[in-house]
């Protein structure tokens, strides 16, 4: 079945949602991945959103961002029922492709424990695993 990588607006909130619910993977829906938030960072850099579409549905779904110095990949994922087809492979290379078009030189995940799918994906493409770094956040709320 033919699908295609394309940039998706807020229009496609819900679904960009419900992608999520089905790949199982957590979000933050009363706070960066609010509506509000995401509207707000659509208008900030709208080539951030890309989703994968195949027979008019949302299969699959990737945000980038930056803090200016470095690219983030976040929030990839795709349907159960559509995977290892290649899908999170094009979201990649249609957000790595953006991000390295910034020129900032660095793109970074951070991969939760369990994902360990994930983690083969990205060693694959050649994203380097640093196992002296750890991950320290000051949050407002559990929520943000
Ligand atoms: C991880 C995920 C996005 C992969 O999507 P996908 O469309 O099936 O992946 P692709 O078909 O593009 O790529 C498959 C490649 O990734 C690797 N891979 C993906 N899922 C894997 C798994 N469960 N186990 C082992 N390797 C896996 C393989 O190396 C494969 O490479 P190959 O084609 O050379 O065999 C999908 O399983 C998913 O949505 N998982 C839940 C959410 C998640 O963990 N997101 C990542 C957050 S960083």
């Amino acid at each position: 079945m033919e699908y295609e990588i394309v940039k998706f607006s807020i229009d496609d909130y819900d679904s960009m949602i419900k992608v999520w619910e089905l790949a199982g993977l957590p979000s933050k829906p009363l706070g960066r991945d609010s509506r509000d938030s995401i509207s707000t960072q659509m208008d900030n850099d709208p080539g951030m959103f890309r989703c994968c579409m195949m027979d008019g549905q949302m299969v699959g779904v990737v945000i980038g961002s930056t803090d200016g110095r470095r690219g983030y990949i976040n929030r990839l994922a795709v349907v159960p029922k559509h995977r290892n087809k290649g899908i999170a492979k094009a979201l990649l290379d249609s957000i790595e492709e953006y991000l390295d078009s910034l020129g900032l030189g660095i793109i970074t995940v951070l991969i939760e424990d369990e994902s360990e799918g994930s983690m083969k994906l990205f060693k694959a493409r050649g994203y380097h695993f640093h196992e002296d770094i750890h991950y320290l956040s000051k949050r407002e709320s559990p929520d943000v």
